[in-house]
């Protein structure tokens, strides 16, 4: 399945355009079925539906697990580094892993889960979260998990979309010098919840806090899973049985419950991830994302343990106790592949050389990013200091909708270039497209990114809204819509240039602006506002709110901090802006559309040239924008 020079990728690649059926059923050839498929895909743009590896049986944690006990029961699967680095940290082997993910499978079934059912999770980055989603896996029912960063708001608001049944959460969560409340934000969430779908909720001991159980609703973890039976059947499932729903921001309305199914996902972030990491033998792979987004499930859980790797999950924070975490753990376990965000490195970055030369880094063969664009300068920091110059670099392109990684380059395969993400990977057929819609051929060439063919683990709907998925995804005949803009180069790279929707990437994550401003209208005082990103060094860009009030306070800072607090409470942390600007009004068209382009510019600190305005309802409005921005 792997892919090691340039005249093979180039093989395959062709091979994958045109025979992408030999081409997937080969790698498929590769896992454990309990029954083989009668089609390898069948599909309908207009539909839109996509199946893949119809007819076939399967259970993907008998690929994650049973069939590695063979031949490496005793390799660790999981290697889990504390948020404190004084507290002793935890390796599960492939053979122990398997038993604490069919103890807790048991545990889900003696609580009345069955096969279908949606179960939340509400984790922080321990081995539980991993063994919850796996034992999830092996009953049928399908995760939804939450980041554990969430506010019980947005909590409540993914358990009632799902109608989840069980809650799996813990007492409370370190992160860096701080201890999350976990339980307290999942009661204020179960109250709020609307449908009222949980009937019980299994808490995990992590802090030790005080926290209280409602009879009846709520269990200990070690009290349920400590006495269960290790051995636990694996459900058997049909290839495109749901496996999970993760929400990702959409940039209007709630937030998408992004539905993947079972046997394509499991090809798919398997092939990429031996691919992309060229992992062999007894590498020690670690990716730092968090497993609340899609890059953990891909390639913290699933990826990595099909592929049999040994894969390192991390509890705390990039900069705690210090600026040289990261490194101080690459040393520790001599990390092979290494797999972060960009936001990360420039958060890094800031910090003295020393925090990244106090450390023995030579064991890294493949350092990779995710997640948003990643600027020149933070790509040449990252090789230079911690790839030692010679390290090839992946900027890995994908969405929580592609499932996996779509675009990258190989490591010593294609040539790692800065702000290019580099090539597709065999079985993806990119597309750069017009505004009418017309493929634009050739280079140089930019418009938007599109995919002409299916993949296996193209998300197949979203959850309770095909129509919305249709519309979202499939609004132009015959491909796939991405939301990004690209271009391509002379030697056929791609370089992805953002979102071209109202979706804005802070620090890596995901956020639409619209849910943000309704919630700030929500506020008693405003009137209305909008919001858009302007570039920032560390997150890569930061929101900036423009807000109209009823009436404007003596102490502005007060109500803006409000402002960020209800956020806060309301989405998250994440979602709070950088700046906010209180104005006598936006800049709005005839037919009353924000012109927000004004505003992004006005947001990045431009004072002239703001195109035509002639548009505009009220022009006057720019100037004095202007002028309170410059008084921040
Ligand atoms: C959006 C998807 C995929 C896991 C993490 C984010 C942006 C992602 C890159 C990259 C430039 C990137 C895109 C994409 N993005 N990776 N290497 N270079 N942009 O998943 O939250 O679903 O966000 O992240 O804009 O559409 P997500």
């Amino acid at each position: 399945m792997q892919i090691k020079t340039l005249e093979e990728y180039l093989d395959t690649y062709r091979r994958s355009v045109e025979d992408p059926i030999g081409f997937w059923s080969e790698i498929a050839s590769h896992f454990l079925w309990k029954q083989p498929w009668q089609r390898v895909l069948d599909y309908d743009w207009d539909k839109p539906e996509f199946r893949w590896f119809d007819g076939a049986k399967l259970n993907i944690t008998e690929n994650c697990l049973d069939r590695h006990l063979a031949t490496q029961a005793d390799k660790p699967a999981i290697i889990w580094e504390p948020n404190d680095p004084n507290e002793p940290n935890r390796v599960l082997t492939y053979r122990e892993l398997h038993q604490e993910v069919c103890r807790l499978a048991n545990a889900l079934k003696s609580m009345g889960v069955q096969k279908g059912d949606r179960v939340c999770i509400y984790l922080p980055m321990i081995p539980e979260l991993a063994i919850a989603v796996l034992a999830c896996a092996r009953i049928g029912a399908i995760h939804s998990v939450v980041f554990a960063g969430f506010s019980s708001r947005s909590l409540a608001t993914r358990i009632d979309d799902a109608q989840c049944k069980l809650l799996l959460t813990a007492d409370g969560s370190f992160r860096g010098d701080k201890i999350i409340p976990l339980k307290e934000i999942a009661d204020r969430a179960l109250e709020m919840s609307e449908t009222q779908c949980v009937e019980k909720v299994l808490v995990y001991r992590r802090t030790g806090s005080d926290i209280s159980l409602q009879e009846g609703r709520d269990y200990w973890w070690h009290e349920m899973v400590g006495q269960a039976d290790t051995h636990c059947p694996a459900e058997v499932m049909d290839a495109e049985d749901p496996l999970f729903i993760l929400y990702t921001s959409g940039s209007t309305g709630k937030p998408k419950g992004i539905l993947h199914t079972t046997a394509g996902y499991m090809v798919y972030t398997t092939y990429s991830f031996l691919n992309v990491f060229q992992y062999s033998g007894d590498d020690i792979y670690w990716c730092t994302a968090d497993i609340g987004w899609i890059t953990g499930h891909s390639y913290i859980v699933y990826g990595p343990l099909s592929a049999g790797a040994t894969t390192v999950m991390f509890e705390g924070v990039p900069t705690y106790p210090d600026a040289g975490r990261f490194w101080a753990v690459v040393e520790k376990y001599r990390v092979n592949q290494f797999y972060t965000a960009p936001t990360a490195i420039r958060a890094l970055m800031k910090f003295p050389l020393d925090f990244v030369q106090r450390y023995d880094l030579s064991s890294l063969k493949v350092i990779g990013t995710v997640g948003e664009p990643i600027n020149e300068e933070a790509w040449i920091w990252y090789k230079k200091h911690v790839g030692n110059a010679k390290v090839p670099i992946v900027d890995t392109w994908w969405q929580t909708e592609t499932g996996g990684i779509l675009i990258t380059t190989l490591p010593d395969v294609l040539l790692d270039r800065p702000t290019f993400a580099g090539k597709p990977l065999p079985g993806i057929q990119p597309i750069l497209f017009d505004d009418d819609a017309r493929v634009v051929e050739g280079f140089p060439a930019s418009g938007k990114l599109g995919i002409r063919f299916p993949w296996p683990s193209m998300a197949r709907t979203i959850w309770g809204d095909h129509q919305r998925y249709k519309e979202t995804y499939f609004r132009y005949p015959q491909r796939y819509f991405t939301g990004d803009g690209a271009l391509r180069d002379e030697h056929n790279y791609y370089r992805i240039t953002g979102r071209i929707d109202d979706i804005i990437i802070v620090s890596g994550h995901n956020l639409g602006t619209a849910p943000i401003e309704d919630v700030i209208n929500t506020h008693p005082n405003v009137v209305e506002s909008a919001i858009v990103g302007f570039p920032h060094p560390v997150k890569g860009n930061a929101l900036f709110a423009f807000i109209i009030l009823k009436q404007t306070p003596e102490d502005t800072a007060a109500l803006a901090e409000e402002i960020n607090q209800l956020i806060a409470r309301e989405i998250g942390p994440i979602a709070k802006c950088d700046k906010i600007a209180f104005v006598p009004g936006l800049p709005k068209t005839r037919s009353g559309k924000i012109m927000r382009r004004i505003l992004r510019k006005i947001a990045a600190g431009q004072t002239d040239d703001f195109g035509d305005t002639s548009t505009l309802l009220n022009p006057e409005v720019v100037e004095q924008i202007q002028k309170t921005v410059q008084q921040l």
